[in-house]
């Protein structure tokens, strides 16, 4: 089968889906699969991409990124047009003009399946998703709708609480409501939930725009850094707790989805865990799977995050963030499209479960097929 692996994107995530991408185009089963691997420009363009998981390699000097080479992706009409070929336009891409003549056009015949392998909006928030079911494209993840609430702090928490999950306490402040309300509005909220509270974009990731608020000085100033990632966002009281998470799997249809061991995050030095303690520097850090947590524990967090994997209606992954407090667990996030090196939490969670790196991407791909 010929499997598109599609990376980058136009979110701010753009690099850390390039490092995942890294880890799968060296890792994916040459036996098995031909990859076809297609790169998304932070502007949009979709291009043909090198097979290189050197390229890609997450280094924090310098930030991979996918550019415009020039070639173009041409998505599939329909279903029964399910030809994916590039073309090299003349001169320079960027400046060609519509119909501009074509002095390369390859057809690299049907794709069998996509590994959409993007973070953030624009690829983990239903948009991709809904482009592949509309040209009959199978697809690795989650759905339109799961992938959009999954994106959305403010819905993932309703759907979440609806289920019976534990949440932070939080509001959902619009970019209306802080431009006509601004201070007052920021005092209110300090009173409901007392203090520190983080502030966050309600479709962002890897801790884009976050910040933690310790102050009502320090308000104005996070809402800014929030809203610039989104138009809504969300303050939440802090949650006091270990971070923990866990990977979930879908099964083969008529199975439940499953749970692997669960992972804990370790931070010895930075403030909260951060795109910079994520990627950048990660001497502060430690990522420990299986967590140090009875069995009995172990066991129930398996549980919810299944649990809330089925509340959201996610398909094929999903990685449940909770805070384990004294009052039991509370849920952080869910992610659709978790980090994905091979150091990241997911699949260290499932090699502390028995199943490799690469095992994990077959595992992925099947379950997308079946
Ligand atoms: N949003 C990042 C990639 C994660 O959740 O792992
Ligand atoms: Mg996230």
């Amino acid at each position: 089968p010929l499997i598109a692996i599609v990376f980058g994107g136009r979110s701010s995530e753009h690099a850390i889906s390039c490092a995942t991408a890294s880890g799968v185009l060296g890792a994916i089963d040459r036996d098995k699969y031909r990859v076809l691997p297609i790169g998304i420009t932070r502007d949009g363009a979709w291009v043909l991409e090198d097979d290189d998981a050197d390229k890609f390699a997450l280094d924090p000097e310098n930030l991979p990124e996918v550019v415009d080479n020039g070639t173009r992706i041409h998505l599939p009409d329909s279903a029964k047009h399910r030809e994916v070929t590039v073309s090299r336009v003349e001169g320079d891409a960027l400046g060609a003009e519509a119909g501009a003549e074509r002095t390369e056009r390859t057809s690299l015949g049907e794709v069998d399946l996509v590994f959409p392998i993007l973070h953030g909006p624009f690829g983990e928030d239903g948009t991709v998703q809904g482009m592949l079911e509309l040209v009959g494209l199978p697809f690795v993840g989650s759905s339109v709708l799961a992938a959009s609430v999954g994106m959305d702090k403010h819905y993932t928490k309703i759907v979440l609480r609806d289920a019976g999950l534990q949440v932070a306490a939080g509001v959902t402040v619009t970019q209306h409501q802080w431009d006509t309300q601004g201070e007052s509005l920021a005092a209110e909220v300090i009173d409901q939930l007392g203090l520190p509270v983080f502030i966050k974009p309600a479709r962002a990731g890897s801790s884009v725009g976050v910040s933690k608020v310790a102050a009502l000085e320090e308000f104005a100033d996070a809402m800014a850094t929030a809203l610039a990632e989104d138009d809504h966002v969300l303050v939440e009281a802090a949650v006091v707790g270990r971070e923990v998470e866990i990977a979930v799997l879908e099964s083969r249809p008529g199975e439940r989805a499953r749970a692997s061991v669960a992972g804990e995050i370790v931070m010895t030095k930075a403030e909260f865990y951060d795109f910079e303690a994520k990627y950048l520097d990660d001497s502060g850090v430690e990522l420990r799977c299986p967590a140090d947590l009875s069995d009995e524990l172990l066991e129930e967090m398996a549980e919810l995050g299944v649990r809330a994997f089925e509340a959201l209606g996610a398909s094929g992954l999903a990685r449940v963030d909770f805070f384990l407090t004294d009052d039991g667990f509370v849920v952080n996030e869910i992610n659709t499209m978790p980090g994905f090196t091979p150091i990241s939490m997911f699949p260290k969670c499932w090699q502390a479960s028995g199943m490799s790196y690469p095992e994990l991407i077959t595992e992925l791909i099947e379950v997308a097929s079946a």
